[in-house]
């Protein structure tokens, strides 16, 4: 507990909020405490070109492949103490415990710290382990830009990671041998309120929503908020609030409670009460478990904006910013932690995630799954995020266990 509380004071914001977008100093000293609880833990620790970690504990069977486990340590604005951090913080503590019991791996066993999970600053997930995985195309690390309009490219060297392009991150970062990872878990906040409503300790997650970005941007003439009467405008806060409301009843007519669509970034310009706007711009977060009923809910958005742009005359551009598959995980996975969850005595469930994880990419090249543990109120992305400490200590219990027998003695 206290290693969470320190890490979360690495932040921009005060507690109980968490702020740390990566490459920011906050996430540039958070990287040299985690290393540090690496090394503590007996660990090699090693850094890719794009700054994703590894903690390395050697197995007795060089061939026999590496078990790998870890999350990410950058947060959202406003974030909490738990997502990502419990996954870098529990598994090197998970790991720690089994070489302080005396286990003797046959495989080896990473503790991973990925960059920048969070989409929060380059508009973009994942972008460590799309990087590791092939996902990654090198060319949003120098489109996508964040508010002050600095690329990833441009952060990244900025803190000391020396690769000159986009190109050369990408082909440094992909993992060479993806063979060799015989299992990847990672243990989470399930972020949502299955677990804590049914009285639940462990999910184990066997599929991962398939998460996409729709960009929209309604322009207008704008004008004086007093002197421009009601007949002569052209909105784009109109047709941005008509689209959201049809963007909800496009989800909600799936029917399918995985379905979810969140109008959640809305940039407007002016932002003050006496002018007519002259354009909103519009992020959409649509997922669902099933990719052809998303796709569906997507079509349906890109098609509402341009009826509505017509009928209010207002400009219009739109854009699918990513789109990404679901993820199944791994049913060899999924049985080692169900028999640690059984060990520990946890009360235990399937289930899917509805939040993206780093999981998603690492399960589309090696057999993955992943742990997850209650989120009080089902809060994540929230200063009140909160996971009970004993939640916590269950999660890295389960993890170690899972851990060990993947790896094996
Ligand atoms: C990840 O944080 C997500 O938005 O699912
Ligand atoms: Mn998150
Ligand atoms: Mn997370
Ligand atoms: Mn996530």
């Amino acid at each position: 507990m206290s290693q969470f509380d320190y890490l979360a004071t690495h932040s921009d914001c005060s507690r109980p909020g968490v702020t740390r977008l990566v490459f920011s100093e906050r996430d540039v000293e958070a990287r040299a405490v985690l290393k540090d609880w690496m090394r503590q833990a007996g660990l090699t620790v090693r850094e890719d070109v794009m700054g994703n970690t590894f903690g390395r504990w050697e197995g007795s069977d060089s061939g026999a492949g590496t078990v790998m486990t870890g999350s990410h340590s950058d947060t959202v604005v406003l974030g909490g103490p738990y997502d990502g951090a419990l996954g870098v913080v529990g598994g090197i503590a998970a790991v720690n415990t089994l070489r302080k019991l005396g286990f003797k791996p046959a495989k080896s066993i990473e503790a991973i710290m990925f960059t920048t999970e969070e989409a929060s600053r380059f508009s973009i997930p994942c972008l460590g382990s799309q990087g590791m995985t092939g996902f990654l195309e090198p060319e949003v690390l120098d489109t996508f830009k964040d508010e002050n309009g600095t690329s990833f490219l441009e952060a990244a060297n900025a803190v000391g990671f020396s690769a000159k392009t986009a190109q050369e991150y990408a082909d440094k970062a992909l993992l060479k041998n993806p063979g060799d990872i015989a299992a990847f878990v990672e243990l989470h906040i399930e972020q949502g309120p299955a677990l804590e409503a049914e009285g639940k300790d462990i999910g184990i997650v066997e599929a991962i929503m398939a998460p996409s970005l729709v960009r929209i941007k309604f322009t207008g003439k704008g004008g004086h908020g007093g002197g421009m009467p009601m007949s002569y405008r052209n909105d784009p806060s109109l047709a941005a609030s008509e689209l959201a409301l049809r963007i909800e009843e496009a989800a909600l007519a799936t029917g399918a409670p995985e379905t979810v669509a969140t109008v959640g970034l809305w940039d407007q310009q002016p932002n003050i009460y006496n002018a007519v706007p002259r354009s909103v711009l519009l992020d959409i977060d649509i997922r669902d478990s099933d990719k052809a009923r998303r796709d569906g809910v997507i079509k349906k958005t890109l098609d509402a904006a341009e009826e509505i742009a017509e009928k209010r005359k207002c400009g219009h551009t739109k854009e699918l910013k990513f789109e990404y598959p679901v993820a199944n995980c791994d049913e060899k996975v999924l049985t080692a932690i169900q028999n640690a969850a059984d060990l520990v005595g946890a009360k235990s469930k399937r289930m899917i995630s509805r939040a993206y994880h780093d999981s998603a990419f690492m399960a589309q090249i090696a057999p993955t799954a992943m742990i997850f543990v209650p989120s009080k109120n089902g809060l994540s992305h929230h200063p009140d995020e909160h996971t009970a400490p004993e939640d916590l200590a269950r999660g890295v219990q389960v993890l170690a266990l899972t851990l060990a027998q993947l790896a094996g003695p």
